[in-house]
């Protein structure tokens, strides 16, 4: 059996006096976590002094070792102040920083070398999903930026499905969409990396609340979630983590 994953994405968001406010309401709750395994995915310049609390991770990085890139932070220098892995391919990242497949591929490729784990994001525009294209283009997606991935390296590997039409807009597919997507989702993976594409978890992304959550946890496949908005207060990350 994998671990359920929640994982916070705090994006571009809280200060350093807010992380430490964050911190100490974290450690004043019981975050019980037998077959769960809880991630938080801060601004990097917070790795460190998160990092004794769980599971902790970079919301981006560049694919070089090292060199005259300004501005860019490379996996080693983030392993090196303890974080653990990596999202990449997140739909932000894609539109507003123009991230594109070969962009992508750079990075998948670049955490099998540096053997770090990473969270590689997928989800659809609201057109694409219109038109009836939404399997289709995710299969693409995870297709294209996984094409060099080999399969000694599955245990590095998590999928999120966020449609981009529920990323902060407090709508969120509903269970039979979900279900749909990560059911496809796991088929296609079993398709490239056979039986032991079990084991690798696919999170559901998208406005993700107390109020929905145990919802969303009963999808047919569906490993854990990617939270944005409701993981800045951990009170509430914390009810989320309750119906893990
Ligand atoms: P949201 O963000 O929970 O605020 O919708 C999810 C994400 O983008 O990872």
């Amino acid at each position: 059996m994998r671990n359920k994953i929640l994982a916070a994405n705090w994006k571009m968001n809280l200060n350093f006096a807010e992380v430490i406010k964050w911190r100490q309401v974290f450690l004043s709750q019981t975050w019980d976590a037998s077959g769960k395994e809880l991630r938080i995915y801060p601004s990097s310049i917070y790795i460190e002094s998160l990092n004794e609390l769980s599971h902790v991770g970079a919301q981006n990085f560049y694919f070089e070792d090292n060199g005259a890139y300004t501005g860019e932070i490379s996996l080693a220098q983030l392993q090196s102040i303890g974080a653990k892995s990596v999202i990449i391919g997140h739909s932000e990242r894609r539109t507003l920083f123009h991230e594109d497949k070969q962009l992508i591929t750079r990075k998948v490729n670049a955490c099998v070398t540096a053997n770090t784990a990473f969270i590689l994001c997928c989800g659809e525009a609201e057109n694409i999903r219109k038109e009836g294209a939404h399997l289709r283009f995710i299969q693409e997606q995870l297709t294209t930026a996984l094409h060099a991935f080999a399969q000694e390296k599955l245990h590095l590997l998590t999928i999120a499905y966020e449609p981009i039409w529920a990323i902060g807009t407090g709508l969120t597919a509903s269970s039979s969409q979900i279900s749909e997507m990560h059911q496809a989702i796991r088929n296609l993976l079993l398709e490239l990396y056979g039986e032991s594409a079990h084991f690798i978890p696919i999170l559901y992304g998208g406005s993700v609340t107390p109020e929905n959550a145990k919802e969303i946890f009963s999808c047919a496949e569906v490993g854990g979630a990617l939270v944005g908005g409701a993981s800045l207060d951990p009170k509430i990350f914390h009810q989320i983590w309750e119906q893990l």
